[in-house]
């Protein structure tokens, strides 16, 4: 029987255009660093990004994709994912957010986020950001061909809960290409039994994209009908790479210039 997949295989051609898409996507996220300091608001930095990609003959794919209506998202603090910028929320020494870019370059698109630091930050938040970003490497270093979904999502679960952390459950990784969002591919960032078990393939491409809360997994949507903030209001952070399936293992299609993919195993 043809994998259930088969269809959301790259060409060389759709992956020469991925590549980017993801270079593009990484680049924004080194480009607004600077910016990400006491004092700003997260709308100055959605204006920046959105001038950068527009600069970089690209569209912000979440720009009015479902009702959004901004260019990035902008998650701080307890703020799980889907965060909306906005002039008046200022961030202040001690803040922590992650800024979630995507990109649509020659049709295909690139998605990354990471967390940045806004002056110095607790402990606690230190620790939480080195554990979530071994979250979404542990589950990166997995991945190849015939490693099974479930395989990656138990690994994320299990690292995140041996850390005494939890592993949000309602937003997972995703096929990914000229589709924002791939139906049929979903990445969980945990173990859930009754899905039926997927193995990957070489010419995959998706996101890995763990969301980790300091304490429990639950979230709620605010009225605004985006912002995904943890129920507890503990801090939760969140690290996102779009990925190759190769021959040999994995391509991180946005890898930043500088950053190095770490080597440990699960
Ligand atoms: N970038 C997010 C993801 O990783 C999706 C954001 S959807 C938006 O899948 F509408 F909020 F932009
Ligand atoms: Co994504
Ligand atoms: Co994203």
């Amino acid at each position: 029987m043809a994998h259930p997949l088969a269809h959301l295989i790259k060409t060389p051609q759709e992956i020469e255009k991925m590549r980017a898409s993801g270079k593009l996507a990484a680049d924004v996220l080194t480009m607004i660093e600077p910016y990400v300091v006491p004092g700003t608001s997260t709308e100055a930095l959605n204006q920046r990004c959105h001038d950068y990609i527009i600069q970089h003959d690209a569209i912000p794919a979440p720009l009015n994709y479902r009702g959004f209506p901004k260019s990035i998202c902008t998650s701080v603090n307890h703020v799980v994912c889907h965060g909306i910028p906005r002039s008046d929320k200022i961030l202040k020494e001690g803040d922590i957010i992650n800024i979630d870019v995507t990109v649509i370059k020659n049709g295909y698109h690139g998605d990354t986020s990471k967390m940045f630091t806004v002056g110095k930050i607790s402990t606690q938040a230190e620790r939480l950001l080195k554990i979530s970003r071994e979250c979404m490497y542990i589950g990166i270093n997995l991945v190849k061909p015939g490693i099974s979904l479930k395989t990656i999502g138990k690994a994320i679960d299990e690292y995140a809960r041996t850390h005494h952390y939890s592993s949000v459950r309602e937003y997972c990784g995703h096929g990914i290409g000229s589709q924002f969002h791939e139906e049929g591919l979903q990445v969980l960032h945990y173990d859930e039994t009754s899905i039926p078990d997927i193995k990957l393939i070489e010419g995959l491409t998706f996101t890995i994209e763990p969301m980790i809360n300091i304490g429990k997994r639950f979230t709620k949507t605010l009225n605004d009908d985006w912002t995904v903030v943890t129920k507890d209001r503990s801090l939760s952070a969140q690290w996102e790479h779009t990925l190759l399936c190769t021959k040999e293992g994995v391509e991180i299609l946005t890898l930043r210039d500088g950053e190095i993919q770490p080597e440990y195993k699960s």
